[in-house]
């Protein structure tokens, strides 16, 4: 069974979403589970954003015209947590900023999830349709099993800098 695009990314934004409870279960003090909670927040956001900017925005941005304002506004939202995950990578738990910049990021990652799912990917699947969706979703699986898991490996960084400077 072929996926559709939109409901593999909505998978996706599940498992975030899973990750972003089990930081915010952990209690104040619990430097390891936080620590790990944000490793997986990291990791999960550098697959999905790379999937996303490399493949699902481009593609929608080609085909649906109508579309592109919200894809433009999710790449500067892409962005903007990009920059929070590089502050954070550099960071331990028990660093005073470290809760508050994780919050920081998931308040901004839900905002554009919720974004994506009532705003944006209902006009898409509208526009593109059954087929084409899991035509997509395919490429989508594709390009996940090259996708970066760390913002360090030098495909996601160059694409932060690239955003930084262009
Ligand atoms: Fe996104
Ligand atoms: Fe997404």
């Amino acid at each position: 069974m072929p996926t559709d695009a939109i409901v593999m990314l909505k998978q996706d934004h599940k498992e975030i979403e899973k990750a972003f409870k089990a930081f915010e279960k952990a209690g104040e003090n619990a430097q390891k589970a936080k620590g790990d909670a944000v490793k997986k927040i990291i990791e999960l956001l550098t697959v999905h954003t790379y999937i996303e900017n490399e493949v699902m925005y481009p593609r929608v941005r080609e085909l649906l015209p109508d579309v592109e304002d919200d894809v433009l506004e999710s790449y500067e939202e892409h962005h903007v947590a990009d920059l929070i995950v590089m502050e954070l990578v550099t960071m331990k738990p028990k660093d005073e900023r470290f809760d508050a910049k994780t919050t920081v990021l998931i308040e901004n990652v839900r905002h554009h999830i919720e974004e994506e799912e009532q705003e944006w990917f209902p006009k898409v699947r509208e526009g593109l349709g059954r087929k084409a969706l899991q035509e997509l979703g395919a490429d989508l699986e594709k390009a996940k099993k090259k996708a970066p898991k760390k913002p360090s490996q030098p495909s996601a960084l160059k694409k932060t800098i690239d955003a930084v400077i262009a």
